[in-house]
């Protein structure tokens, strides 16, 4: 392929990548079996199935010796207690890392491996985030706008989101008395669960 350049286009924080040759929207129903409040995530659904994130890519092969690159763009507002999250994944190829530039607003990258450590590190405009080979990764938006992150990966990394779907993350990412807050999920759960 010829090398090109992209071009973050818009204006805060309705950023886009151009030009663009994969879109992928993201809609509460693509959440089922990723957040804590099944119950209010339903009724999301059902009242509209919101577009919770999207994901713009240039044309770049998604195989061995390319980055691929793209923006996120993962809008505010909350499933029950927790906040706007992507769905998080391994890559495939473990031994693959992955950065990520947050271009506008606030939140967390959570990443947790394959021992269950788990970090949460902060997101805001300016932070170049670091996923280390072996970290699964999920973006929370803990503000009112969208958070839009840059990502650079390898090519051929894969993804998978069962192992994440079928264990969750440790901790989750929620409002208590209006702030955010990342808690146990098991201690989330219970109350949620408890009504
Ligand atoms: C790629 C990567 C990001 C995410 C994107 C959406 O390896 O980490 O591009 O794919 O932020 O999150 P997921 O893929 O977890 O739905
Ligand atoms: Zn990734």
């Amino acid at each position: 392929m010829e090398p090109f350049a992209a071009r973050i286009a818009g204006t805060p924080p309705h950023l886009t990548l151009l030009p663009m040759s994969r879109r992928h929207v993201r809609r509460a129903s693509d959440l089922v079996g990723y957040v804590i409040d099944e119950e209010a995530l339903q009724a999301l659904i059902i009242a509209g199935d919101p577009v919770v994130y999207e994901i713009y890519e240039p044309e770049v092969p998604d195989a061995e010796g390319h980055l691929v690159f793209g923006l996120t763009v993962l809008y505010p507002g909350r499933i029950g207690p927790e906040y706007h999250l992507t769905k998080g994944h391994f890559h495939i190829r473990r031994a693959t890392a992955e950065v990520y530039h947050c271009l506008h607003g606030t939140g967390y990258l959570v990443m947790q491996d394959g021992e269950g450590s788990f970090r949460a590190v902060a997101l805001l405009p300016g932070a170049v985030a670091y996923v280390p080979p072996g970290w699964a990764h999920r973006s929370v938006n803990t503000g009112e706008e969208p958070l839009v992150l840059l990502y650079v990966y390898p090519g051929g990394a894969g993804h998978d989101y069962e192992t994440v779907r079928r264990q969750g993350f440790s901790h989750v990412v929620v409002e208590v008395d209006g702030r955010a807050e990342v808690l146990p999920r098991d201690a989330v759960r219970r109350r949620v669960k408890g009504g």
